[in-house]
């Protein structure tokens, strides 16, 4: 058991080792549960809104923008000097009806999505470190573009559209490409990579690459140590963006060690990294976690539990960001 340094340890800890660590944050539940906030801004020095900034809830109709949840947000975030990374500009996900439904010229897409761009990220210029601008382009299998209003309407070159946007709007915040699936050698590493390089050649505005980090307890760290190390050849960030480790419920001792390690050996590797210096989970406390509803019969994959009491994950990302950078 470590000895834990006073209340807010993974922000405090993260800070002396040079990684800003973060959640995704939920507004529903900053509004609805007393007990959410205070951990969140003790614990954390960065969130990123968990849905609040994705097109179907900011962007619900055609000419009309609901920034209500992502302004809680970004206020919480700047009352508790805390950055904020925006998700997200361009994705399959999550778009709203009547972009999906609609029909649309090539060129019709490119102005609502480079409007949108210049809308959301304008709104909040100088206020978010780090920007998702295109989240998930690839399929897994095949890595073809996965089917959006933006691959089929417009084409490969969506990304750069919004890339360039997005660096318009607001010059000094971060871009960064986010996707799962490249934490570990394959072919789509490999073609992020390549996609990655030649933005880089080209001067498209592209300054880190997402690792999202989804995983089980069985994940061999190993692996995203490569894939972050290979990354420091183009000059760009990486940043674990989306982590969380998810176990079998109710997990075992066994099951909760095994997250631990795996929660040790990430905020390590992103500590020893020269390139990273974020490390966010995909929420904070399983109370609210997203994966029990997309993977029946798994959860508990964060540090704290349902009631917010610390799980073994929580000392192993303590040891883990101990035995990082200087
Ligand atoms: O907003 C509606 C609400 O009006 C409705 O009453 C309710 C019940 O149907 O659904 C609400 O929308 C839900 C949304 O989360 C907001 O809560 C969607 O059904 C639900 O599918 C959606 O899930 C989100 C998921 O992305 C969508 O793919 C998760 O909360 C969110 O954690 C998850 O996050 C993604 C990242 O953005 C990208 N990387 C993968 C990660 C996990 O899928």
């Amino acid at each position: 058991m470590v000895t834990l340094l006073a209340s807010g340890c993974l922000r405090v800890i993260g800070a002396q080792h040079g990684v800003a660590v973060g959640a995704a944050a939920k507004a529903s539940a900053l509004a609805t549960d007393p007990d959410y906030g205070p951990v969140l801004s003790r614990e954390f020095g960065m969130l990123t809104p968990e849905n609040e900034m994705k097109w179907a809830q900011v962007h619900p109709e055609r000419d009309r923008y609901d920034f209500s949840g992502a302004d809680d947000l970004v206020a919480f975030a700047e009352q508790h000097d805390m950055a904020v990374r925006g998700h997200t500009l361009a994705w399959h996900s999550q778009n709203p009806g009547w972009l999906t439904g609609g029909s649309w010229t090539r060129d019709e897409l490119i102005s609502l999505l480079e409007d949108h761009i210049a809308t959301v990220v304008g709104r909040y210029r100088g206020r978010i470190a780090q920007w998702d601008v295109v989240n998930e382009a690839w399929t897994p299998i095949g890595l073809r573009l996965n089917p959006s209003p933006w691959s089929t309407g417009i084409g490969a070159d969506y990304l750069e559209i919004a890339f360039r946007a997005a660096h318009a709007a607001d010059p000094d915040a971060q871009l960064f490409y986010n996707d799962y699936g490249i934490e570990v050698a394959g072919a789509k590493a490999d073609h992020v990579y390549a996609m990655v390089a030649d933005f880089v050649a080209r001067g498209v505005p592209i300054h880190g690459v997402g690792l999202q980090m989804h995983v089980t307890s069985y994940f061999d760290v190993a692996q995203l140590e490569a894939q972050m190390a290979r990354y420091e050849a183009l000059g760009v960030k990486v940043g674990i963006t989306e982590m969380d480790v998810r176990l079998p419920v109710p997990p075992t001792p066994a099951d909760l060690d095994r997250q631990a390690g795996v929660y040790e050996r990430a905020a390590s590797a992103c500590g020893r990294s020269p390139i990273c210096d974020t490390l966010v989970l995909w929420g904070f406390t399983d109370r609210y976690s997203w994966v029990p509803s997309f993977y029946p019969g798994t959860g508990a994959a964060l540090p704290f539990d349902e009631d917010y009491a610390e799980k073994p994950a929580y000392d192993g990302l303590v040891r883990g960001l101990q035995a990082g950078g200087p």
